[in-house]
């Protein structure tokens, strides 16, 4: 419907999951994953970052990106990269430099042309830059920006155009789900300002980890879609979708939560801009929110014992 091309689940590599403790029900997993009728569009939850794709200053390793690119290839899933320039999950070398604006430019050039230069032409999409924002709006004051103002952005979204001319370029941020929020106002601020300094930015990924107490309304996201398409992105996606519940998780919850996957299926196929949705992996034990959130859990679509979560239905109804 709409725009709509893909319903997708991010996946992380089985290497990081061993690493995570978790070994358990991979076969079923896979299937389901792997099932092309299940998910049409796949994202590396972790191996693509900056720690493990350029280790150390110009040494380069693609091995845990790579195990899902060629899952993408070997299962006919779009992939979406993510992501090159973000303060988190950098190198430590990164950190521990000190900078000057010449050699951070140079850096932050070397990587993204070697990243999406080793992707090139298999990425449907790029996260350029992850989560510049601060919650109240503005820049986040990571060492990209203390460095060098918000030319970091632009830096990232030239490079990447050069490097993988194919691949939709996206700015991509948590929180900016919601109309009238002072961090959506700043993201619909880096597409003007990378608009106005003629740099190609082609959409807004809309990471969406949502709260079943508290979820945007289905007109709180067309609403907010709306006004990014409005800047000229031909595209908008929701690329990071869980909607995590506080513990202990009850019927009541569960049926807040399908309705916050179901606003968000149904907005998506109102707007003509949206291109698809990505859920953070599907299988309630992997997922990243029990470990940052704590007292928190059941963010995803399938149960550990792979029942389906009501959520699951309700999207299917969606589409
Ligand atoms: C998370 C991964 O899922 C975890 O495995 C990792 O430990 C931390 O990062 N925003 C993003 C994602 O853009 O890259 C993050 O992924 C979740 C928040």
């Amino acid at each position: 419907k709409a725009g709509l091309k893909y319903f997708g689940a991010a996946t992380d590599t089985p290497g990081q999951r061993e690493r995570a403790g978790l070994q358990a029900a991979y076969t079923q997993y896979d299937a389901i994953l792997h099932d092309p009728k299940q998910f049409g569009q796949t994202t590396p939850t972790n191996g693509m970052k900056w720690l493990f794709t350029e280790p150390a200053p110009g040494v380069f390793n693609f091995t845990e990106g790579e195990v899902v690119a060629d899952l993408a290839r070997d299962t006919g899933k779009l992939l979406r990269c993510h992501a090159l320039v973000w303060h988190n999950q950098l190198a430590p070398w990164v950190e521990s430099t000190t900078w000057t604006p010449d050699t951070l430019r140079a850096a932050i050039v070397r990587h993204v042309s070697a990243v999406a230069g080793h992707w090139k032409g298999r990425c449907y999409a790029w996260d350029v830059v992850n989560e510049a924002l601060d919650e109240d709006g503005t820049y986040r004051k990571s060492l990209f920006y203390t460095v060098l103002g918000e030319e970091y952005i632009k830096l990232a979204f030239q490079a990447a155009a050069e490097a993988d001319p194919g691949a939709k370029l996206y700015y991509n941020d948590y929180g900016i789900e919601r109309p009238a929020s002072v961090k959506t106002a700043g993201a619909r601020r880096i597409v003007k300002m990378l608009k106005d300094a003629g740099v190609r930015i082609d959409g807004v990924g809309m990471q969406a980890h949502l709260h079943a107490d508290n979820h945007p309304s289905m007109q709180d996201h067309v609403d907010t879609m709306s006004a990014y398409a409005a800047l000229g992105v031909s595209e908008v996606a929701f690329t990071e979708l869980d909607v995590r519940i506080t513990e202990p998780v009850n019927e009541t919850k569960l049926a807040w939560q399908a309705d916050s996957y179901r606003n968000v299926a149904v907005a998506c196929t109102k707007v003509k801009q949206c291109v698809g949705i990505t859920v953070w992996d599907f299988y309630d034990p992997f997922s990243w929110i029990p470990v940052t959130f704590p007292g928190e859990g059941a963010g995803l679509l399938w149960f550990e014992d792979f029942k389906p979560h009501p959520a699951v239905k309700a999207m299917v109804d969606a589409f």
